[in-house]
């Protein structure tokens, strides 16, 4: 009876009160939806900067939602950015923000040992209801969960960039994930606007283990001078219906953000001939041409 009444009062029925950490361009967008959603939403970061940097472009994004919305109903737009936004605790008090939310979300650096080390630290301190999840995009959902006591009450949520515009969440489900967590992080991700889908805790989970060996073989394309670089977006565009082709995507995503992820399944699965790394990606890196936010990768940009 104890397990009962301990069941009973660590129930959670909905997601209310969200905290988001980690206040770069995921966690951003992952706050404003949430917000938008009618969510309360702390939002930390370690750097200050960053907060302030991320209450501006999520203004911005609100403001972009609202005039479609509002079709130019200033006064309308305004009241649903600034309500919005009071929705959202910038802040870089992490322990009490963990404190009072239903659910998690981590988004800070692709790392395994600062998010093992971040959600150690908030293990002891959220409540036994709150459920924890991360945006990891190339690590392993049940590593990073190692260190958890909580491994029921886990779970990844992988957003796409920009997380304003698409509609996809891939919900990662680790052995340990009970089914009322899982439910409840993929009906809330509907709540947002987003469309869920189920994975298990696979490399790339489904989007980015069929995108970035196929971003590979564009590059390798390229590389053995099959085709230029134009004429493989132009033709991937036109013939297979691609909205971007892969070296724009490529240059979109970041150069060294698809060399990274290479890196770490390379070591992990070191005889795959899909996650072999193009020479040409090397080279262009070394560079510092990492694409569209340097200003130039297999393109150029005006900046
Ligand atoms: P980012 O580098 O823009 O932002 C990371 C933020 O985390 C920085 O502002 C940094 O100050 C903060 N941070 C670092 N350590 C922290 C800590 N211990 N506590 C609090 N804040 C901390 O990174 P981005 O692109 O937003 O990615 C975040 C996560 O989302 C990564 O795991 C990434 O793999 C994943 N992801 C990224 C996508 C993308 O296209 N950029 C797509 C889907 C997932």
């Amino acid at each position: 009876s104890t397990q009962i009444a301990r069941h009973l009062s660590t129930h959670l029925s909905v997601i209310r009160n969200v905290t988001v950490i980690g206040g770069g361009s995921m966690g951003s967008g992952i706050a404003q939806v949430s917000a938008a959603a009618g969510n309360s939403v702390n939002l930390v970061d370690v750097s200050e900067d960053v907060l302030k940097k991320s209450k501006k472009s999520i203004e911005t994004g609100l403001s972009r939602v609202g005039k479609k919305l509002f079709s130019g109903d200033t006064a309308k737009i305004n009241d649903f950015v600034n309500s919005t936004v009071t929705r959202i605790n910038f802040t870089p008090d992490i322990i009490s923000s963990v404190k009072e939310s239903d659910l998690v979300v981590e988004a800070i650096v692709e790392n395994l040992d600062a998010k093992q080390k971040l959600f150690k630290s908030i293990d002891k301190e959220a409540p036994e209801k709150t459920i924890f999840a991360t945006n990891t995009s190339s690590l392993s959902c049940h590593k990073i969960a190692e260190v958890l006591s909580r491994k029921d009450r886990f779970a990844g949520l992988h957003f796409f960039n920009p997380v304003q515009v698409m509609k996809l969440v891939e919900v990662i489900s680790i052995s340990d994930t009970s089914k009322s967590t899982h439910d409840l992080v993929f009906e809330w991700s509907k709540t947002l606007g987003k469309v869920p889908v189920n994975c298990r805790d696979t490399p790339g989970f489904i989007v980015n283990q069929l995108l970035v060996p196929n971003l590979v073989q564009a590059i390798l394309m390229i590389e053995r001078g099959d085709a230029t670089a134009r004429d493989v977006d132009t033709a991937m565009k036109l013939g297979a219906g691609y909205p971007m082709g892969p070296i724009e995507l490529a240059d979109y995503v970041g150069l060294d953000v698809i060399y990274f992820i290479l890196q770490g399944w390379q070591k992990e699965f070191p005889n795959e001939p899909r996650y072999q790394i193009p020479e040409t990606l090397k080279k262009l890196i070394e560079q510092k041409k990492l694409g569209v936010k340097t200003g130039e990768g297999f393109y150029q940009y005006k900046k």
